[in-house]
């Protein structure tokens, strides 16, 4: 349980759904984590074992190290803050994983309100850009290298109904995700991204419990079941320890096979 012993890991998002099951795992291989979110308690409606447990007191409560910074992504004020607090606590920061996200669909693209497009690209595009951002800063202060996990979406790689405003933010958290691996490779800042299909969280409870979507989503899926935080979680691990330490730029699907075929058997 030691692969990232002592690395300072920021996760935003992480009161909820991947960011919270995130942070257990880093925390459980040892990572110094700060949990950061618009409010510390989980989302309802969720899946979250414990929810009346905080990430932080949950993470404590095991024996792992973990401290709370309220950051809104979509403020650039608040991420730089939320890396000089990070700084402050744990002195550096190895590991910054831009989860915060919002999904928003049911609509065809000529019946979505512009506010509808604004929120996704604030918190979608905007939040992962000001955490990358900001992250590279102090990963070239530091002088050593860094990792930057996005938590993009299979949204991000291809097209979907009725949900273009959330597929086209995240098609830019991934080409994004290319940029920066391009550009700061040189300093050893790996940037990778997890592309995950539909998993059960808060963020997709709605989908989860419509017993039609529900059938239509697991045959046409091969491995033939919604992901779990779980399968997320291991992979961020993975991305975020050496183990992957020649893995860059990527863009990582963790779908169950969904964006192989239009139609499963
Ligand atoms: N659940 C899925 O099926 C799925 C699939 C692909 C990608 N994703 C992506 O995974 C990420 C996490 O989603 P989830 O499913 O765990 O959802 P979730 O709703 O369970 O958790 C998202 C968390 O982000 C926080 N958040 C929202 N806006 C924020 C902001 N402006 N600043 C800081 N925090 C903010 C929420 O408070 C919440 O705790 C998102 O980027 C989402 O787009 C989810």
């Amino acid at each position: 349980m030691t692969r990232l012993k002592d690395k300072v890991a920021i996760i935003t998002g992480a009161s909820s759904g991947f960011g919270r099951g995130i942070g257990f795992a880093f925390a459980n291989q040892g990572a110094k984590i700060v949990v950061s979110d618009v409010h510390e308690a989980p989302n309802r409606g969720g899946f979250e074992g414990n929810p009346e447990l905080t990430t932080t007191a949950a993470i404590r409560e095991t024996g792992g190290q973990a401290y709370y910074v309220n950051c809104d992504v979509t403020r650039a004020d608040d991420v730089a803050k939320l890396v000089a607090a990070t700084v402050e606590r744990y002195g550096r920061l190895d590991i910054i994983v831009n989860n915060a996200g919002i999904y928003r669909a049911g609509k065809l693209a000529h019946e979505f309100a512009v506010e509808e497009l604004d929120a996704c690209f604030d918190v979608n595009v905007k939040g992962t850009w000001f955490g990358c951002q900001e992250a590279i800063k102090q990963f070239l202060k530091q002088g050593d290298g860094g990792n930057i996990v996005n938590i993009v979406s299979t949204a991000g790689l291809q097209g979907h109904p009725k949900q273009s405003v959330y597929n086209i933010s995240k098609g830019a958290a991934a080409n994004l995700t290319r940029c920066l691996a391009i550009e700061y490779g040189q300093n050893k800042i790996r940037v990778n991204g997890i592309c995950p299909t539909y998993a059960k969280t808060s963020l997709t409870r709605a989908l989860f419990d419509d017993k039609d979507f529900d059938k239509v989503f697991t045959e046409a899926i091969p491995l033939k079941r919604w992901g779990e935080v779980d399968d997320i979680a291991s992979l961020a691990v993975f991305l975020a320890s050496d183990e992957s330490s020649y893995i860059h730029g990527d863009l990582i699907r963790i779908d169950g096979g969904e964006t192989l075929c239009r139609f499963s058997v």
